[in-house]
């Protein structure tokens, strides 16, 4: 029978199928669940910076309108805050007394503050690893392109200053120069990088004329962007052999056949999460049947037998990696009429 174990931030997974953060890992009996139907790890739902100020900003509009003391304002503030940041530790805890699989806490934030003071806090919860969930719009009136990237690195390194726990971080794939930076982000001494957040995007209702939210889930066909990125950086990995990042791959990973395409680009774990919502959570069993069956068909005995194998440069056709344009793989009878 084929090994499915893996390695991922120094933790070991009996297979390298990830719940990734969302609503379903916000409450124990969901990650139970999880765990029941054979994940390896669960992140956490974030928590988010924002939904901590605004509930703190809140209090102080009222507290302005009814003419409370202004010297209560900081004690208010901080025991808003404190009492989210409470719950989300008590979710760490009952996470990990009642799970034996790796639990990673996961934290998104805005500023470079904020970060500090919830990622050792989680540490002290007892999260097996802290997951940084990160973006900053790349939106030209707030900063310029260097001011935005410069804050991911000043977040991390001021994080990795206070922890001892591993941490990895989710990013998405809005960088001017995405090879550069995952390069660089993965020799900050982050022991792993998620390609690619995917995230809340508008739409318009063209009848009432507002603005509405867009489809939540991925698609299987949404694992292209992955996919590319994941063989072009396992393979750049390969070759600093002091650089231990692994690499998660996350978005658009449905099935059994969408795990081991990420495997043999080189990703060490992937993440699910639209599956889940849409398959339900038996959708983990049918991962890990088909990635075994594939396993064993193919005569792989660990997963360590065939990762990286379709990397960009392991693969026979790196050029095809770097291609963007159909030139002529299409033409006018490809067209269904
Ligand atoms: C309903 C929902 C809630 C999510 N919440 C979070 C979250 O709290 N933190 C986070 O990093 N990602 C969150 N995500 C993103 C997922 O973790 C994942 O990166 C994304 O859905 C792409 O993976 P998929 O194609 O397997 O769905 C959420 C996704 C969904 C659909």
């Amino acid at each position: 029978m084929a090994d499915l174990t893996t390695t991922y931030l120094g933790l070991k997974l009996k297979n390298p199928i990830i719940a990734s953060s969302s609503t379903l890992t916000s409450n124990v009996d969901n990650i139970i669940h999880l765990e029941k139907n054979g994940v390896g790890a669960v992140v956490l739902r974030s928590i988010f910076e924002e939904e901590i100020s605004l509930e703190a900003n809140k209090f102080i509009e009222h507290a302005v309108k009814d003419g409370y003391d202004e010297g209560l304002f900081d004690y208010y503030d901080k025991k808003v805050k404190q009492n989210n940041v409470e719950d989300y530790l008590k979710l760490v805890k009952d996470a990990k007394a009642a799970a034996s699989i790796p639990v990673i806490a996961s934290v998104n934030c805005k500023s470079n503050h904020e970060w500090i003071y919830f990622a050792k806090k989680i540490e002290e919860a007892g999260a097996d690893a802290l997951e940084l969930n990160m973006f900053f719009l790349p939106e030209w009136s707030k900063r310029t392109v260097e001011e935005n990237e410069a804050l991911y690195f000043d977040i991390i390194k001021k994080v990795l200053a206070q922890l001892t726990i591993p941490v990895t971080l989710k990013v998405s794939h809005y960088f001017s120069d995405l090879s550069t930076m995952l390069l660089k982000l993965s020799r900050t001494g982050i022991k792993g990088l998620v390609l690619f957040n995917k995230f809340f995007t508008p739409d318009f209702d063209i009848e009432t004329e507002k603005m509405t939210q867009n489809y939540v889930y991925s698609s299987p066909q949404d694992i292209a962007l992955p996919l590319r990125w994941v063989s072009i950086l396992s393979s750049q990995l390969k070759k600093e052999e002091s650089n231990s990042c692994n690499i998660v791959a996350s978005t658009g990973v449905h099935d059994g056949e969408g795990a081991i395409k990420q495997i043999l680009a080189g990703a060490d774990a992937v993440q699910i999460a639209s599956t889940l919502y849409l398959n339900g959570y038996e959708q983990v069993g049918k991962i890990l049947e088909k990635l075994e069956s594939w396993m064993d068909e193919k005569e792989y005995k660990s997963l360590a037998d065939f990762k990286g194998k379709l990397s960009y440069q392991a693969g026979e056709n790196a050029e095809q990696f770097e291609r963007t344009q159909f030139m002529k793989n299409f033409d006018d009878k490809d067209i269904k009429n």
